[in-house]
């Protein structure tokens, strides 16, 4: 293993990795992909906040709401800092979730608006029969789900770039897939079910010949490896706070300044507006235009001490960690008899997350056997069930690691899954 990072020193600084669970046993997490767990710098920094100047920000005339708004906006330029961002790029969101909403919402709100006042709309996000939007087979539900809903309020029509039995894009029919009616592309860059790292800088590259809207769900990405967000070429790109050591309750959307200029609100109320009247209202320029109502100033001042804490261990260093990891995880893996990796089976562009079948076994009783000696996996379609089913597996078990894992943790899941299949006799 790499000395890269000293995973012992790690561990110190997350409290919940000393806990037991199932009859004492030691907590083994490779639950990663799923949501991350936080350090105590994480846990402190938004507790600090609360305890010293909780405030509404960016009102109120009182020193609180003075620092409140300062922590908030001085997150939002550290965040943007670790991805290589201007501040005023960023925009805070519930989760990952949410920011693919916030786009998909820009082109149906759009498509609405456009119907009864076409001039206050940038034709970009107008949607009509006859047009495209593309995803891939291997998308996350966020990232599927609602362009489904934005093809049957406008009338546009869903394509997606297949998945080859490896586990990767099928990049040769980019051309025809994308082509002149494709108004959106918006695509995984790390596969939260394969694991896969797809060159979304290509893709993109694809969706701007075309003119088409370039958008990069970069949820497994970002806390893996250093990510300068404009290298991705996308115009937009999503991600959560919670799988980067941040808190619950925070996402985030980079955008281009050209297109988050351009592109309507998702949700209105408060702290979005300009100006107000009884029948009318004008808007914020970006970020404030997407950031309606009380923003998460906790969880913002939380992510900001994740990226700390990871800028500190070097972003260089946790891709190599990982990369390491996932490299003993697939040779240890592909040495089972009965076991089949769902996903590239080499660490070549590829991430932690490790999804596999056990011949004769249900993913759920892997699950609940290693369950059982203390390992925390995930099971279940992942939330990318047309991926399964293009694998025709119902389900994967899911091994997911992090800076804080090392060898010993990939040891004791595969005990575990030998045990399993020991147990039930396949
Ligand atoms: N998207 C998260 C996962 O893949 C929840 O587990």
């Amino acid at each position: 293993m790499s000395n890269d990072l000293d995973v012992e020193r790690i561990r110190q600084d997350f409290p919940i990795l000393t806990r037991t669970v199932r009859d004492e046993r030691p907590l083994v997490y490779l639950d990663s992909a799923a949501t991350s767990q936080k350090p105590i710098e994480v846990l402190e920094a938004e507790a600090h906040f609360y305890r010293t100047c909780n405030a509404s920000v960016h009102r109120g005339a009182h020193q609180l709401a003075e620092e409140a708004t300062d922590a908030y906006e001085d997150a939002r330029r550290r965040i943007a800092g670790f991805v290589g961002a201007a501040d005023s790029d960023i925009v805070f969101t519930k989760n990952a979730t949410e920011s693919l909403n916030l786009a998909s919402y820009a082109f149906s709100n759009a498509t609405a608006k456009a119907l009864h006042a076409p001039d206050s709309v940038d034709p970009r996000f107008v949607l009509r029969p006859g047009d495209s939007i593309v995803v891939s087979q291997m998308e996350h539900h966020a990232n599927l789900v609602p362009w489904q809903e934005v093809c049957a309020k406008t009338g546009a029509t869903l394509r997606w770039i297949g998945v080859d039995d490896e586990g990767r894009l099928e990049l040769d029919s980019l051309d025809t897939i994308i082509d002149a009616s494709t108004r959106v592309v918006s695509v995984v860059h790390q596969s939260n079910i394969l694991g896969t790292i797809n060159p979304v800088a290509e893709v993109m590259q694809r969706a701007h010949e075309v003119g088409a809207v370039g958008i990069v769900d970069a949820c497994q990405s970002i806390p893996h490896m250093p990510v300068r967000v404009e290298e991705l070429g996308a115009d937009l790109v999503a991600w959560s706070g919670h799988k980067m050591l941040g808190p619950t309750g925070i996402g985030v959307l980079w955008g281009s300044r050209e297109v988050l200029k351009e592109m309507p609100p998702f949700i209105t109320g408060g702290s979005m507006i300009e100006t107000v009247f009884m029948d009318h209202s004008t808007y914020a320029e970006p970020p404030k235009r997407f950031e309606a109502g009380t923003p998460m100033v906790a969880q913002a001042v939380g992510l900001a001490a994740a990226v700390e804490y990871l800028e500190r261990l070097g972003m260089d260093a946790v891709a190599r960690h990982e990369h390491d990891l996932t490299v003993y995880a697939l040779d240890r893996l592909r040495e089972m008899r009965g076991v089949r990796i769902i996903g590239p089976t080499d660490a070549k562009e590829r991430g932690s997350a490790i999804s596999f079948v056990v011949d004769g076994l249900h993913p759920h009783d892997v699950g609940q056997f290693l369950d059982d000696r203390g390992v925390a996996v995930r099971v279940g379609h992942h939330c990318a069930w047309p991926t399964c089913r293009r694998f025709d597996v119902p389900a994967t078990t899911r091994l997911s690691s992090y800076i804080y894992n090392d060898t010993r943790d990939i040891d004791v899941a595969i005990t575990g899954i030998r045990a399993a299949q020991d147990f039930f006799g396949v």
